[in-house]
């Protein structure tokens, strides 16, 4: 069988790494197609376009992986197709883009040969896109197949899937279903399957990433309160998190959630809300609100703690860590915020980011970083920053002050930042 995979980004290459692990695509040949030449350059000399752990040694060391700029030629000779493309918000809109994956479906339309080609689509699309999509393209065996991995630990949640969720129609067989499950997740035999209508799993990829964006920004909001009562926003995370029926996860105080995919996706359920009359998405509909206003309570908490000319560095600033990806970063909002309303001067600290869209220099020398700060932000939960010589920071900055917005130094505070005042958002 010849597998593609179209879109060599985060998903695309996760589910590289997924091909790869699973025995059954021994004998199949599989090609991964974009139409970012360095990306496939990069590739094609062994390297990974994006920083992503593990994801370097499990692209490059089993099963070979052909890399290519030529999608309708990849698309031509498949039986299989998996379509990772982004479906981003079109600029300064609150509507989703599909004409990435609309324009691979016209491709595969287009060029297949094989009529019974199995289009997979991983790309998270609006609810309703699949079922048109099928008609639109006239691909019989379209399915809707919506990823979950979280970046930074993507190889380790595409090889070890919490679920599978699989948007089919009655018309589809259920052999085709279960080969496409099968070529992706060979190895996760007690993996949990919902296969459902495309809607329903078209809703289910939607309303999981709201809920987990609602859960940020509920205890975000929690997190001002506490500011106001001088009350302990860990301890209240802790308290609420320990009833079984909540949980502890995504109770995390921090600076707002971003990333490529919760804003957007909340914009897509909104919009499908809006699209039917008789229906309301009032809660749904304040979560971006929600987060805006909270990210706003940051920026503000930051600039009461500087003067206009000073200089602020920022120790990460991709939109959580273990990730090159700065898309919808909350730090990168507040950065810009800062430097054009406030006229704040910026250095950053973050070897992982590879992103030039902030227009500032990414310094991978924290020390030098620091040089003549009158603030340090920690701007991602890194564990990393531990590591970082605080006591030589110390000597370079004009004013020991540190503002930790992820509250992930507060045990090491006493160790690490003794020459460091140090403030969280609800304790200044
Ligand atoms: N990033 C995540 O954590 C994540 C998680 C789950 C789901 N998703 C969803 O998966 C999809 C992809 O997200 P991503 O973060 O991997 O995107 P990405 O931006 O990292 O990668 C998309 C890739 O598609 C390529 N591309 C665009 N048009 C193409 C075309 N016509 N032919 C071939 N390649 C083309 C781009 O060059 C890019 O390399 C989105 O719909 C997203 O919402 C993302």
């Amino acid at each position: 069988m010849t597998i593609s995979v179209i879109g060599a980004g985060y998903v695309g290459l996760a589910t590289c790494v997924s091909l790869v692990n699973s025995e059954l695509n021994l004998y199949n040949y599989i090609v991964c197609a974009d139409i970012d030449q360095n990306k496939i350059e990069a590739l094609k000399s062994g390297s990974c376009p994006i920083h992503e752990p593990d994801m370097e040694n499990n692209l490059f060391s089993k099963l070979k992986i052909e890399y290519s700029n030529n999608v309708s030629g990849c698309i031509s000779n498949s039986d299989l197709i998996f379509v990772c493309v982004g479906t981003p918000l079109y600029d300064n809109s609150n509507t989703i883009n599909t004409d990435y994956v609309s324009f691979v479906l016209s491709q595969i339309e287009a060029n297949k040969k094989n009529s019974d080609v199995i289009v997979v689509l991983r790309s998270s699309v609006p609810i309703g896109f699949t079922r048109k999509a099928k008609e639109e393209y006239s691909i019989k065996n379209l399915l809707y197949f919506p990823e979950f991995l979280r970046e930074g630990s993507a190889v380790a949640d595409i090889l070890s899937p919490n679920r599978i969720v699989v948007g089919t129609d009655d018309l589809i067989d259920k052999e085709v279903v279960q080969t496409a499950i099968n070529v992706y997740a060979g190895n996760t035999s007690n993996c949990p399957i919902v296969i459902s209508g495309y809607e329903t799993a078209e809703i289910i990829k939607y309303g999981s990433n709201a809920m987990l964006a609602a859960r940020v920004s509920f205890i975000n909001e929690l997190s001002q309160l506490c500011s106001a009562y001088s009350a302990n926003i860990m301890s209240v995370s802790k308290g609420i998190g320990l009833d079984p029926r909540i949980g502890a996860h995504f109770l995390v105080p921090g600076p707002g959630f971003g990333g490529s995919c919760f804003e957007k996706d909340i914009c897509g359920l909104e919009a499908a809300f809006n699209q039917n009359s008789g229906i309301n998405s009032n809660l749904i509909s304040s979560i971006n609100k929600s987060n805006k206003l909270h990210m706003d309570f940051v920026a503000n908490s930051i600039i009461s703690n500087i003067k206009h000319g000073d200089k602020i560095t920022f120790v990460g600033a991709t939109f959580k860590a273990g990730t090159d990806d700065t898309r919808y970063s909350p730090i990168k909002y507040l950065i810009n915020k800062l430097k054009v309303e406030f006229e704040i001067d910026i250095s950053i600290y973050d070897p992982n980011m590879r992103d030039k869209d902030l227009d500032i220099y990414n310094n991978t020398d924290f020390v030098e970083a620091c040089s003549g700060s009158n603030l340090i932000v920690i701007g991602t939960e890194d564990p990393n920053h531990f590591d970082l010589d605080w006591e030589a920071a110390s000597y370079v900055v004009y004013r020991r002050l540190v503002i930790d917005l992820r509250y992930i130094m507060i045990n090491y505070k006493n160790s690490l930042l003794s020459k460091f005042k140090y403030l969280t958002l609800v304790n200044q």
